[in-house]
């Protein structure tokens, strides 16, 4: 049996509304627990050394995609991290390219809203439909192949890990991509392939990426972002838009 270890957390800290305080890293000493996860290991800090620390979780099982952070140096979530995956000094940071809210707190919400307002991203159902009539139902394969990309939980990842999102405040994002390629594979959305690559078809989506990668090795849920991203790529360039 291993020894239990002592871990090092190196944590950031700051508030933006806290006029005069400035930005800095605290350090804590944690005894490591069998089966700890990140989001222990933040709560026991919170607990033992810290209450104003800030850090957001909801799920505590990779569904909500509220605890993304910087693992050391490394776009995450916490609560499915092992502490037992980590070396014993772990650095904890805000995700980069979201508001801070504070600590390891940031607005995600707010960039997504925006980005998918930009995008439409919603079914459009079209001015033929009648709201009485039941909806057909989707062949399996394609039902399959929608869920597929729905099951993005918007944790922001693949923004922090993209260099082109970092620069770009207007750049969708691998995960905006992904959201448009999955309303193009939805039967009941109207819109033509024109109108879906109109809104990604500049440098702020399709033509900003520059196959980077970091968004897909980063992404918690191991979706397929540069074969989306690829293939909406050909798929432009053969229609000449
Ligand atoms: Fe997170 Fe992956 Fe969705 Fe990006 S595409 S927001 S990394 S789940
Ligand atoms: Fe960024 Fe992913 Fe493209 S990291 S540059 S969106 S391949
Ligand atoms: Fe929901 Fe981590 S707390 S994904």
């Amino acid at each position: 049996m291993t020894a239990s270890r002592t871990l090092t957390f190196h944590v950031f800290r700051h508030n933006p509304r806290d006029s005069g305080g400035e930005p800095g890293v605290r350090e804590y000493q944690v005894e490591e627990t069998p089966g700890m996860t990140l989001f222990i290991a933040l709560t026991r800090i919170r607990e033992e050394h810290d209450p104003g620390l800030s850090f957001d979780f909801v799920c505590r099982a990779g569904v909500c995609g509220s605890c993304a952070m910087l693992i050391n140096g490394r776009p995450g979530l916490a609560c499915r991290t092992l502490t037992s995956e980590l070396p014993g000094t772990i650095s904890l940071f805000p995700l980069p390219g979201f508001e801070l809210i504070a600590d390891l707190s940031v607005n995600t919400g707010k960039w997504m809203r925006a980005m998918s307002e930009r995008l439409q991203a919603w079914v459009h159902l079209g001015s033929e439909v009648n709201p009485n009539q039941i909806e057909a139902a989707m062949d399996p394969d394609l039902a399959e192949a929608v869920y597929e990309l729905d099951r993005c939980i918007e944790c922001g990842c693949c923004v922090a890990a993209c260099g082109t999102a970092l620069m770009r405040p207007d750049f969708v994002g691998a995960v905006g991509m992904n959201k448009l390629a999955r309303f193009r594979l939805d039967p009941r959305d109207d819109r033509s392939d024109a109108e879906y690559y109109q809104l990604i078809g500049d440098d702020s989506g399709i033509f900003g990426c520059m196959s980077l990668l970091g968004c897909q090795d980063v992404c918690p849920k191991e979706l397929s972002l540069q074969t989306q991203i690829a293939f909406m790529r050909r798929a432009m360039a053969r229609q000449g838009l």
